[in-house]
């Protein structure tokens, strides 16, 4: 039986049918996964039944293992972070604001790897936020506006002391380690063209963009009240339903999403269940592999 794709019918994302992720892949297969993968943004298989080694396998078909600050991976696999949240949890939801993962770092990853484990009966879906629909859905105008602007990232509002995540979060039984390196920022242009297929998408969130660079071409002329208008209203647009697909999970299925092209944000409602997720992220092939502490 050859891969079978089923397409969502909403804003992007489609399950994959058909191929054994504990067996290795072919080039030709691994080919053909990224080409729906990067159709269709978010690719999910469902009834895998992955160990950790053969995750990293599979992670390492797509890039390389990227940089994962503020969350400690597994003691033996060290690339591989726990989204966890216990049955009787308190804490607030992880990640439920959209945002593409780590975009503060440099060299963001191109891709995240999310494998369920335990899936609680109701609630959990991950949404994700088609970037690339959501900046040809702007109008002329603002195209032209933002092409040369870039946004500040930080993690900060999330994983600095003072931060979300930080000193005053309580009963939280993800391993989160925040830091004052949460304060550093780092620019990256408002809108990228996707290094694969050219498409062009909005690259901003307000999980991680904190403002537009003064620094970068055309900001000159831009107060910063409109730098701010214009960065909120950016966010308000990119998050539309219109734009959004929602993905449901099942244990064992595992996901993959390219964060250069869509955001996406975790969701409640399975109060009294446990809800855990192995994650791992993946940096460009051209990157060095980082060294796991
Ligand atoms: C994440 O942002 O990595 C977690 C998403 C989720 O828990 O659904």
């Amino acid at each position: 039986m050859g891969i079978e794709v089923e397409v969502s019918g909403q804003s992007c994302g489609a399950l994959i049918r058909g191929v054994d992720l504990r067996e290795e892949l072919s080039p030709a297969q691994v080919s053909e996964i990224r080409g729906i993968w990067l159709d269709h943004l978010v690719v999910g298989f469902p009834d895998q039944e992955l160990n950790c080694e053969q995750l990293e396998r599979v992670a390492l078909y797509f890039g390389v293992f990227g940089e994962d600050p503020y969350l400690e991976g597994l003691a033996d696999h060290p690339h591989i972070a726990e989204i966890r949240r216990e049955a009787d949890e308190t804490s607030s939801l992880f990640a439920d604001n959209f945002h593409s993962d780590w975009s503060f770092l440099p060299v963001p990853p191109v891709a995240t790897l999310l494998y369920g484990i335990d899936i609680p009966p109701v609630g959990g879906d991950t949404l994700f936020a088609n970037q690339q629909m959501a900046y040809e859905a702007l109008d002329a105008q603002t195209k032209d506006r933002i092409t040369h602007l870039a946004g500040i990232h930080s993690a900060r509002l999330g994983y600095a002391p003072q931060g979300r995540y930080g000193e005053s979060d309580a009963g939280r039984s993800m391993a989160i380690v925040y830091s004052e390196e949460a304060m550093a920022t780092h620019s990256h242009p408002l809108v990228l063209a996707h290094p694969e297929t050219g498409r062009k998408a909005l690259f901003a969130s307000g999980a991680y963009t904190l403002g537009i660079d003064p620094n970068s071409l055309d900001a000159a002329e831009m107060t910063a009240e409109e730098a701010h208008e214009l960065l909120i209203g950016l966010f308000r647009h990119q998050a539309q339903g219109k734009f959004v697909y929602r993905h449901s999970w099942s244990a064992g299925m595992l996901t993959m999403w390219d964060n250069r092209s869509v955001l996406h944000a975790a969701t409640g409602g399975y109060e009294g269940h446990r809800r855990l997720l192995q994650r791992i992220t993946i940096a460009p092939f051209d990157q060095p592999q980082p060294v796991s502490t």
